[in-house]
């Protein structure tokens, strides 16, 4: 359909290889670079302002700041709007609004009243740009241009995200959460319709999830939903049920408690439905949408990613539309590793806590040295790994670390402390504020609770733990020495004011305190805020650390940027504590490169090992 608009609609992005070559500070020749042999626009000059022997030196521009997006976009330029025709090869150059980064830009087909225009999120940026991956509270913006990038208007101001337009092209949809406050939260679909201008939200946020079906914003919910937790639409979201080419149908995945789903959301009967289970058997998410198909992965703590094909039928089952799912590839079952979701006792009340206990079910040759009497789950060495953020979750899908420490004999706790996504919107909340007291309650009461059912081994229990949950690690270590045997910490924030002046995301240091921040005009770090940043720091509690610690850094994370626990590995290390650490060079804030992944996960391993006086040597030589 777009192609037959001649026109193709891209960015000059920061990614091509292409772009490397040129000299970042001539905006104009990534143009050259990157369609070369293509006509340019008259109004841009392709060529560097300074012509001469080494063209460029002398510019002025040179060695100016121009902050980027943060983690994952290090060095990466600013994104340009351009469009091509494709019939003529001309290229044209947009002007992006003043403090408006454009992305995700996509064509809205002409209508009676109105010729093709182009639809973009603007990322807003003033003073400064704030790391954009992993955070859905960003200001920005639903923006529409011309053709040409001219008359500019912004939709619909918010932290939006994902417009897609509907297959009438009347109107759009899209992903709009809170702006500032928690880095991800509960969000809302919004519908924006082109002709009148109206936005009306059509799935709420979802504070505290009912048990029954209900109708919120005229739309029909399912019973337990819990909200909207996802960060985009997929590229194509609208099934195409039957041979009617106005069925405006929406399909999307999303977080519900401990699970990935697929949802549908007719926008026509305003019925939003579930088409994968939720009883705690497996997570789906969602790929592509293709006609009346659709693609997604399924697995299990036990099971790898298998791609499933989803047939959509209209149908008799209750339901206005039917999915059956077909296997494309036959399941591979990772054998004698079991998992259960382990519910918090009634009486703990904590209605949003929740763990994933993924755990060894047989011996064998790959669980003898960790767990060599595995008739005993009770002797079975026990890890307790909380996840990051901390407004993220642990769902059941698979993870190659988790299968891989439940195959070498361990107990796997995965602990989804109050905070996480998943569960309505008041459990974002309930944890704003009280991180050093709330999360480190809840972590030792999920190990307390393995111990009690004697499922993991209370004299061989261990942490692992990154980025928020390396945080509460690095607590745990310095509140209640002895609570874990050995802690391996995974770019930990370890000094929020520190943290605060280095991170890409500096609100985070504001918000998860429950104090004001303004992305316009960061605040200045005061005093008082200091002392609440200080208080609330592992760093303050070096002198008090003797268990063995391993920090495993990125040389290039930019989100918990090392020196932070570079100067606490100093400070353990004159206090003669048992601390390691480790520096992965041109590595970012997940430790996922390969090279990274591979020796973090050895090390984490011998670590382990040495901590719980396994012999290493020998025969059993890890
Ligand atoms: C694209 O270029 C072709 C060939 O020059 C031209 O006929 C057509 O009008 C152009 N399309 C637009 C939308 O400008
Ligand atoms: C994650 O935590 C939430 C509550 O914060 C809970 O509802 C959910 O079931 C947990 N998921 C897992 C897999 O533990
Ligand atoms: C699973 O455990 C059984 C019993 O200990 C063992 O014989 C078998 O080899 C194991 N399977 C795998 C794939 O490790």
């Amino acid at each position: 359909m777009l192609c037959r608009a001649a026109f193709a609609l891209y960015y000059v992005a920061t990614y091509a290889g292409l772009l490397l070559r040129s000299p970042p500070w001539a905006a104009a020749s990534d143009i050259v670079l990157a369609t070369r042999g293509m006509q340019l626009p008259n109004e841009r000059s392709a060529t560097d302002d300074i012509v001469g022997g080494v063209a460029g030196v002398a510019d002025p521009r040179r060695y100016q700041l121009d902050s980027d997006w943060g983690e994952t976009f290090g060095g990466k330029r600013p994104p340009t709007l351009a469009v091509v025709n494709v019939s003529s090869a001309r290229i044209r150059v947009l002007d992006a609004p003043h403090g408006v980064s454009p992305g995700q830009a996509r064509f809205i087909p002409a209508r009676s009243d109105c010729a093709q225009r182009i639809v973009f999120t603007g990322y807003k940026h003033a003073a400064r740009k704030h790391g954009i991956v992993y955070c859905q509270n960003r200001p920005t913006g639903i923006f529409t241009s011309g053709l040409d990038g001219d008359d500019v208007k912004c939709l619909y101001s918010g932290s939006v995200r994902s417009p897609r337009v509907t297959p009438s092209g009347q109107a759009l949809v899209f992903v709009s959460t809170l702006v500032g406050g928690p880095h991800a939260s509960t969000s809302k679909l919004v519908y924006y319709d082109l002709g009148t201008g109206v936005a009306s939200t059509i799935v709420p946020i979802i504070n505290q999830p009912q048990e029954l079906p209900q109708v919120l914003e005229g739309t029909r919910l399912p019973g337990g939903f819990p909200g909207l937790y996802l960060d985009q639409l997929p590229d194509n979201p609208w099934l195409q049920v039957d041979s009617s080419p106005q069925s405006e149908i929406l399909l999307f995945s999303s977080i519900w408690r401990s699970t990935n789903v697929v949802l549908m959301l007719d926008i026509r009967t305003r019925v939003l439905s579930l088409h994968t289970p939720v009883d705690g058997t497996s997570s789906s998410s969602l790929l592509c949408v293709a006609g009346n198909f659709a693609v997604a992965k399924m697995s299990t703590p036990a099971q790898p990613e298998a791609l499933v094909l989803g047939c959509a039928t209209p149908s008799a089952c209750g339901k206005e539309v039917c999915i059956t799912w077909h296997h494309a590839q036959k399941p591979v079952a990772n054998a004698n590793v079991s998992w259960r979701v382990v519910q918090p006792s009634s009486a703990e009340k904590r209605q949003s806590m929740e763990c994933i206990f993924v755990y060894p079910t047989a011996p064998d040759h790959s669980t003898r040295y960790f767990w060599p009497d595995a008739s005993s789950p009770d002797l079975r060495p026990l890890i307790v790994m909380p996840h990051g953020g901390p407004h993220s979750t642990y769902t059941l899908d698979y993870s190659t670390l988790v299968a891989g420490l439940a195959k070498l004999g361990f107990g796997v706790l995965l602990v989804n402390f109050t905070g996480s996504l998943g569960f309505g919107q008041h459990a974002v909340h309930a944890q704003i504020g009280k991180m050093d007291t709330m999360s480190i309650d809840e972590i030792q009461q999920a190990a307390a609770n393995i111990h009690a059912s004697r499922e993991g081994d209370a004299q061989a229990t261990v942490y692992l733990g990154g980025s928020y949950s390396g945080y509460t690690g690095a607590l745990l270590a310095g509140l209640v020495p002895g609570a874990f045997r050995a802690y391996v910490l995974r770019n930990p924030v370890i000094g929020i004011a520190e943290n605060a002046a280095m991170s890409d995301i500096p609100d985070w240091c504001w918000a998860e305190l429950g104090l004001p921040y303004d992305f316009e005009s960061p605040p200045v770090l005061s005093p008082d805020v200091y002392a609440k940043m200080w208080h609330a720091s592992p760093s303050r509690l070096v002198s008090k650390v003797r268990d063995p610690l391993l920090l495993l850094l990125g040389a290039s994370d930019r989100r918990v940027p090392p020196p932070q626990s570079m100067s606490y590995y100093y400070h353990l290390k004159a206090a003669g504590a048992p601390v390691e650490c480790k520096m992965y060079p041109s590595v970012g804030h997940p430790l996922d490169t390969v090279e990274a992944e591979r020796d973090s996960f050895v090390s984490t391993i011998r670590f382990y090992a040495a901590a719980l006086n396994k012999r290493t040597g020998g025969e059993q030589e890890l």
